[in-house]
């Protein structure tokens, strides 16, 4: 059977687990090879198992050379690179003077510099998959709703690193229009993951809520095969998924 992504090569960051995983496993159905990118090697060699021609590249986002060199690696062994999903992300959640400052940086090494340096790092192989045969490049980065509007207090440095992603791919767009790379952003609401199942005080929680209330990480999979499915001339550069009755 084929697939709408036949031949192509994908990176997902944060494939190990919820939406990265399930991305992984939604873009491998529709044909791509996918290079899987995590710190978790045992639980990217076991999703591995389980789609034909992936890879596994351990390895943490806020290490830039381990980044370059895991990017490196990808191209070489597929032979190119033609869409890049940043998922990768860290979340933690409370009032500001009660925070630890060590995991605001954190947020900010992995949702910001870590999605910043994984671009970086991927966009020449995209400028030149770009100008192949299938005409055209994606990067997807995976945001927040809290990247649109802040929700509440408790999830300020959370939110300033998604108004930060945001404001990168608005500019990545910009540069790269015409050369054919899109620049996409999606934007969930809550989807139940080990983010938001953790329990941690302050987390948005995903474990009180009803079928309504709360999204699958395969709903976020769908959006960004949706993305990278357009034909050639159209580009989907925001898309803000919320589960039914998510109010904000
Ligand atoms: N769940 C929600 O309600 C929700 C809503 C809006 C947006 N999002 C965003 O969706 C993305 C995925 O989150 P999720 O909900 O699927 O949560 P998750 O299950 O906790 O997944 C987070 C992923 O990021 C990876 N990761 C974290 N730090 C990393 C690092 N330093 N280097 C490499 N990989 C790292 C983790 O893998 P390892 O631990 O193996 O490295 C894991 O695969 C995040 O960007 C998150 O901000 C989630």
């Amino acid at each position: 059977m084929s697939g709408r992504l036949d031949g192509t090569t994908v990176i997902v960051t944060g494939a190990s687990s919820g939406i990265g995983e399930a991305t992984a496993r939604a873009l491998a159905a529709e044909g791509a090879t996918v290079a899987l990118l995590a710190r978790r090697r045992e639980r990217l060699e076991e999703l591995a198992t389980e789609l034909p021609r992936a890879s596994v590249h351990p390895v943490d986002v806020t290490d830039d050379d381990a980044l370059h060199a895991a990017v490196a690696a990808v191209v070489e062994q597929h032979g190119g690179l033609d869409v890049l999903v940043n998922n990768a992300g860290f979340g933690s959640w409370g009032p500001a003077a009660e925070a630890d400052v060590a995991d605001w940086r954190t947020m900010i090494d992995v949702n910001l510099t870590g999605v910043l340096s994984t671009t970086h790092a991927a966009l020449p192989h995209l400028a030149t998959a770009a100008g192949g045969p299938r005409g055209v490049a994606d990067v997807v980065t995976i945001s927040s709703v809290a990247g649109r509007r802040v929700p509440s207090p408790e999830s300020n440095v959370y939110a300033a690193t998604k108004h930060g992603v945001g404001a990168f791919c608005e500019a990545l767009r910009q540069e790269y229009a015409e050369r054919h790379v899109r620049v996409g952003l999606v934007e969930p609401g809550l989807v139940a993951s080990e983010m938001t199942t953790s329990g941690a005080q302050y987390a948005p929680d995903a474990t009180s809520k009803g079928e309504r209330g709360v999204l699958a990480p395969a709903d976020i999979a769908d959006a960004v095969v949706y993305i990278v499915t357009r034909p050639r001339h159209a580009a989907v550069n925001e898309m803000l998924v919320r589960p039914v009755e998510q109010v904000r």
